[in-house]
């Protein structure tokens, strides 16, 4: 089982709510993810048993969702929007800036297991763009000064816990 009891109970429970199972499969993948880090198959199908829905639906919804990143990613994950307000405040900037910092490019993980960087559609922080999420965390009007604040507050953090 790749699911812990904590998580399917907060699956279970939030299904009691809804009079459609179908209804649970949007915050089953949210648990699902805050669990594990990403959504694949192996999840999709523990989903579908806990769910009593067939696995091809819950592997659908998860495709339409963007959030939900597919495969494993770093401890944490970048996702700097790189829509139209973004864009027009700098957005590709500090993307090459965080490319660089981190020394991956796009859609890697830093060898160190911490970061991930992707770049996503509007995230709707627009009105203090450019801005990214970090996990479930928005970072707004960003600069060169902010992202290496972040990246050095999120280094620290990793390496308090151990990791
Ligand atoms: S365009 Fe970036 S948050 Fe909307």
């Amino acid at each position: 089982m790749i699911l812990n009891d904590a998580t399917i109970k907060e699956i279970t429970t939030r299904m009691e709510r809804y009079p459609s199972r179908k209804s649970a499969i949007l915050p089953a993948l949210t648990y699902a993810y805050r669990q594990v880090g990403h959504l694949d198959a192996p999840v999709y199908k523990e989903l579908s048993k806990i769910i009593d829905i067939p696995y091809v639906e819950i592997a659908e919804a998860a495709s339409f969702y963007t959030m939900f990143p597919k495969k494993e990613v770093g401890r944490y994950l970048i996702q700097v929007c790189h829509n139209i307000s973004c864009s027009l405040r700098g957005a590709d900037n500090m993307l090459i800036y965080m490319q660089e910092k981190l020394g991956i490019k796009m859609g890697e993980t830093t060898p160190d297991n911490l970061f991930t960087l992707i770049s996503v559609e509007c995230l709707g922080g627009c009105s203090a763009a450019p801005m990214m999420q970090v996990n479930q965390t928005f970072y707004e009007d960003l600069t060169r000064e902010k992202i290496d604040k972040i990246l050095a507050d999120l280094s620290a953090e990793a390496e308090k816990d151990g990791k």
